[in-house]
């Protein structure tokens, strides 16, 4: 029997996750059927009502319904309550909905596929909205010396610091505040969408740094072109996606799909 999961968002008709999880149900052998819906901007808890009453399984979930996936779960994971978000819901056997967060892991596992090492590495995450809550956790406890959050709005980037700071070494600001080197910079602000880029300072980069982009596309963001500008190894997002689709499905069916083949053939079709 084919078993039902979708990713919701609004809007969603871009999705690359129908395409991830058919890749990895082709791979594993999972009978499973995945598809995109647009859950009505006001009522994304009907929308996973009915998915689940008419035999839905599990679901993705993407802006801008992940803070209301989370409020409607009834077993959040302890990473989804630090996150305050979900992207990740399973329909338990007992009918309760289960929600989990993965984009964090995903980050960390695909720094970790990039041979990164964060253990002991002095971290600046730019941005302090959802993207980056959704993050921290599996940063912190991947053991930096440091993790600095840099925002426009330097009161929410404090904030978040405060929020997470019995898990590490964390501290939040401006970005006036940012003073390097640093060995990775997370650009987890939505800036490259509009094309813009943060105010960074020239000497950012330590020797052998990284600059990772949550954002992708085809094109090298802003914020990577600058990085790569000034030294440092850039890497965009596209890899992140595939790991915390991989986690999800890991969630759903106990089976862990290969990413590396997934992820080059989404590069391929960018
Ligand atoms: P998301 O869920 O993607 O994190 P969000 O919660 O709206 O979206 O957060 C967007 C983040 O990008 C915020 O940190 C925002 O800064 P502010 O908190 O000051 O608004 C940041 N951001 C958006 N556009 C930006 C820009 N042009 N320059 C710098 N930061 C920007």
């Amino acid at each position: 029997m084919t078993d039902r999961y979708c990713v919701f968002g609004n809007p969603i008709s871009h999705s690359k996750s129908p395409a991830i999880h058919a890749a990895f149900a082709a791979q594993t052998g999972e009978a499973i059927e995945y598809t995109a819906i647009a859950a009505p901007l006001d009522d994304f808890t009907g929308a996973w009502r009915r998915f689940t009453a008419e035999g839905g399984r599990g679901g993705n979930v993407t802006v801008p319904f992940k803070e209301e996936a989370f409020r409607l779960c009834d077993t959040p994971s302890q990473r989804a309550r630090r996150a305050g978000a979900v992207n990740t819901l399973l329909l338990g056997k007992n009918g309760l909905t289960y929600g989990d967060t993965t984009d964090g892991i995903g980050l960390v596992r695909d720094l970790t596929r990039h041979g990164v090492n964060l253990a002991g590495a002095r971290i600046l995450v730019l941005g302090a909205g959802g993207a980056v809550r959704g993050v921290l956790e599996p940063l912190l406890a991947a053991g930096p010396a440091s993790l600095l959050i840099a925002n426009r709005t330097a009161e929410k980037a404090e904030a978040l610091a405060a929020d997470f700071g019995d898990l590490g070494t964390i501290s939040g600001g401006g970005f006036g505040a940012v003073v390097g080197p640093f060995d990775l910079v997370i650009n987890g602000t939505s800036a490259s969408l509009a094309g813009d880029l943060p105010p960074l300072p020239d000497d950012l980069f330590a020797e052998g740094a990284t600059a990772y982009d949550m954002m992708y596309g085809a094109e090298l963001t802003v914020f990577l072109h600058w990085a790569a500008e000034h030294g440092a190894r850039s890497i965009d997002g596209l890899g992140m996606l595939v790991e915390q689709a991989a986690e999800s499905f890991f969630l759903w069916r106990n089976r862990r799909p290969e990413t590396e083949p997934v992820l080059a053939e989404l590069r391929r079709s960018l």
